[in-house]
Order: C-alpha cells, then structure tokens, then sequence
C-alpha cells in the first residue's frame, strides 16, 4: 500500500460492448482513485454505466483496456480463481433487489458467506451478531426475509456484506426499491459505517436528495467521470 493509502485506483479504463449493429462504450478512459475511508456516490442516468463502472471495479466485468488496481494489484489481469478470492476477503457487494436468500433466517442469511471461507461455528456466531448488532437488526435475527421490511431486507444485506470485514463496500442502486425515509437512513448508515469502520463505499445510485451524505458525488455521462454538481442533478 502507497503512502496515501489508495485503495482502489483506475487508469485509464475503457469499456465496450459490441453487437452486430453497434459499439457502445459506456467507459472511456477513466481515472479514479478511491482511498481508505471514502464514501463516493456515482451519479448518472439510467444507461450510463454505473453498474458497469462497478462491475469492473470488482473484476466481475473485464475493462476493454486500463488497469484497475486493488490495493495494487490488478483486478483485471486476474484469474477467475484469484478473483473470487478477492471477492471474498477484499470486496461486499450490495444490490438494488437485496438478493437475500427466502428460505434462510437474517441470522443465516449474513452468516452464508462466513460459512463458505470455512469459519468455525464460535468465530460466526460473533462476527454475524456484531453485523445484525452495526445495522440495528440484531432483535430480528430469526426472521425470515418475507417477515421483513425492504428497508430491514436491505440492512441485512448490508449486514451480509460487511460481516467478512471487507475494505470495499460496492452497492448499486441499493436505494431502488425503497421509500426516501429508508433510503436516507440507508446513506446515514453508509455514512456513519465509513466513519467508525474505515471501510471505503462506493455506491451508485439515480436518487440525487441521497448525495449530501457521500464524501464525494461524480457523475457519470458520455463515458466519463467527473466531479457532480449536486444541486444541478435531477434524475428523478
Ligand atoms: N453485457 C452487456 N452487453 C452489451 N451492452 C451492455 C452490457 N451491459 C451494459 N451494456 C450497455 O452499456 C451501457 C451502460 O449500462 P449500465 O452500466 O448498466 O448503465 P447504468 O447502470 O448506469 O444504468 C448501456 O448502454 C447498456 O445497454
Ligand atoms: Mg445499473
């Protein structure tokens, strides 16, 4: 790690898509450095390239060409077997549609992953409780999805997605599905996760009331990336 403690930098990141009609480049050489203890919002409109942007950042996507450096390493020259390790230790995922599992209690559902890396029952049990405990869910542990709220539904995959301690949170459109009183304290708990954790998020989203609680706001447009004027956003 360099001496500003970058956690995440793009060089020059381009990004196509070719059809047999067209080539769409919703990426075009982009630069972005994100440091420990960032919470950036990417703005832009529905086709822009956010979930894309992401997609690459998290190596789930390759770049047409550019580096994408995880704590220095480059994502985009990985295998898909060195990738999922990253993904797994390095990198929380939080999606628009919550993607929890319905047969799984809150509990089980943040537990999975530790699960999968093969913690043992005690180390669990901990780690899963002190997740519920961040996103205030902990008095609802034994519930199943269906029993919750979609604000509640989000906050256990918050919970899910920061339980293995990762250093960077990606959430895309984590606010989609949810009325502006949740998606507001959704932002605060990213806001204040970033605040006592150290973790870095980055999450993308099209609702611009949410921006005052990122560290930084950039918009997305024509393939590049750029500091947003917030009160000049309208999306919605
Ligand atoms: N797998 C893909 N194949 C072809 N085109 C794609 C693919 N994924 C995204 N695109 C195109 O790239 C552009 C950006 O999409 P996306 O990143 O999903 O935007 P956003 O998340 O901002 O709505 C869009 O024009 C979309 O149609
Ligand atoms: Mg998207």
């Amino acid at each position: 790690m360099n001496a500003q403690n970058d956690l995440l930098q793009l060089i020059n990141v381009s990004k196509s898509y070719l059809s047999d009609t067209e080539t769409v480049t919703p990426l075009k050489e982009i630069n972005m450095t994100v440091c420990e203890g960032q919470f950036i919002a990417i703005v832009g409109r529905s086709g822009s390239g956010k979930t894309t942007l992401l997609n690459v950042m998290a190596g789930l996507d390759k770049p047409t060409s550019g580096e994408v450096l995880l704590q220095g390493e480059d994502v985009a020259l990985m295998d898909e077997n060195s990738l999922t390790k990253i993904r797994r230790s390095k990198i929380g995922f939080i999606f628009q549609s919550f993607g929890l599992l319905p047969l799984l209690s809150a509990f089980e559902n943040v537990e999975l992953p530790l699960r999968i890396s093969g913690m043992d029952h005690s180390q669990r049990l901990e780690k899963t409780n002190n997740a519920l405990d961040m996103v205030g869910l902990l008095a609802r542990s034994n519930h199943r999805p269906y029993e919750l709220s979609g604000g509640e539904q989000q906050r256990v995959s918050i919970a899910r997605a920061i339980v293995g301690n990762p250093a960077l949170i990606l959430a895309d459109e984590p606010t989609g599905e949810l009325d502006s009183n949740n998606a507001k304290s959704i932002f605060g708990l990213f806001k204040d996760m970033v605040a006592d954790q150290g973790m870095s998020i980055i999450a993308a989203t099209h609702d611009s009331s949410l921006l005052s609680m990122a560290d930084e706001v950039k918009e997305i447009k024509n393939g590049s990336l750029q500091a947003a004027i917030t009160d000049k956003l309208r999306y919605r």
